[in-house]
């Protein structure tokens, strides 16, 4: 069947969805997604962010659909005709959800671990408004640690469900839901119940806002300062394919290759993520390539592995240590019963 997103026409299978069809085409005419997630089944439909005009519903019935459509729950109809950046409706209504989801993420960037690749950060750029309007408190929850290598900010979560699905579908474990409702809903204790599997790190790579962050990567440095690598290893338990940020001869992180829509091309192991940090334990392929409007591209890393050589300064390394320490949650204890 065939579908017009922005103008260009394109031909899909019956089922696929008018993000799926907006993504075939490519470009500027895919619409932003915050919980959608190709690779993973049932997601979509919590977080409003893709939501389109449809002008023209179908060639049996052409009446326009009156109201905003989320285009990753909308299934493309024969002859349907889509807006996505030609219309000022559906850009209003995707400011309107840019808001909404900022109302209570805080804006603390500056000293998050995913500034740099935030989808949030990215959808603000794109849709968000200069000033915030929003005067009230913003909803903040009690710390609470789940583990040694996934860090929990809870007070950034939106509430994709994205973690959850993942906790189901990669790790294989039911104990999932939203706890609580409105303002108080939250996702921690699910989360912290299937953080011991070993396929666990991949909800770092799935949170599209820094709510799960990587404890051994926390505030080593901005993702701009290391240069990504595309390496593999052989392993028993993924793929093993990754990408190394590397800041000089340091790996400082291990993560799943993520494609142009920032989702993991396959996901990986704990181990491949967590515990091989040298240089030796991979093979590297090459630089990983990032769009070309990609903060990450600010280091330049075009030469070839083996004439890359960067010295830390020692000071350098001394300062970040003393940040590392004041803001880190150390402190906060981790709570086995809570489990
Ligand atoms: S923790 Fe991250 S992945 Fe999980 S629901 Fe919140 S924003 Fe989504
Ligand atoms: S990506 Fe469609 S509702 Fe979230």
């Amino acid at each position: 069947m065939k579908v017009t997103i922005d103008g260009i026409e394109i031909e899909v299978e019956p089922g696929t969805t008018v993000l799926q069809a907006a993504r075939m085409i490519g470009g500027d005419v895919v619409p932003p997604a915050m919980c959608y997630y190709s690779k993973l089944k049932d997601t979509g439909g919590n977080c409003r962010a893709c939501l389109v005009e449809v002008s023209k519903g179908s060639e049996a019935d052409p009446r326009p659909m009156p109201k905003m459509m989320p285009s990753c729950k909308t299934g493309v109809m024969d002859g349907m005709e889509v807006k996505v950046k030609t219309s000022e409706r559906a850009l209003d209504a995707r400011k309107a959800v840019t808001e909404f989801l900022l109302i209570n993420h805080p804006l603390d960037c500056p000293v998050c671990d995913q500034a740099g690749e935030c989808d949030l950060q990215n959808l603000s750029f794109k849709h968000g408004l200069e000033k915030t309007r929003f005067k009230e408190e913003k909803r903040t929850f009690e710390p609470e640690n789940i583990g040694d290598k996934i860090q929990l900010h809870m007070n950034r979560c939106i509430l994709c469900y994205r973690c959850v699905h993942t906790a189901e579908q990669v790790c294989g474990s039911r104990n999932h839901g939203v706890l609580n409702r409105g303002d108080h809903a939250q996702i921690s204790t699910y989360v912290s119940a299937a953080i011991d599997h070993e396929m666990s790190g991949n909800m770092i790579d799935v949170c599209p806002v820094g709510a799960l962050t990587d404890k051994t990567f926390r505030f080593k440095s901005r993702v701009w300062f290391n240069k990504p690598f595309d390496a593999h290893r052989n392993c028993d338990k993924c793929c093993g394919k990754t990408t190394l940020w590397m800041f000089g001869n340091e790996i400082q992180r291990v993560t799943a290759r993520k494609d142009e829509f920032h989702e993991v091309e396959e996901f990986i192991c704990n181990e491949c993520r967590f515990d091989h940090k040298e240089v030796s334990d991979w093979v590297i392929e090459g630089p990983r390539k990032f769009e070309k409007w990609s903060v990450i591209n600010q280091s330049n890393y075009t030469r070839k592995m083996d004439k890359v050589v960067i010295d830390t300064e020692k000071q350098i390394l001394e300062g970040r240590d003393q940040d590392r320490k004041k803001i880190s949650m150390k402190e906060v204890p981790y709570k086995t019963s809570e489990k």
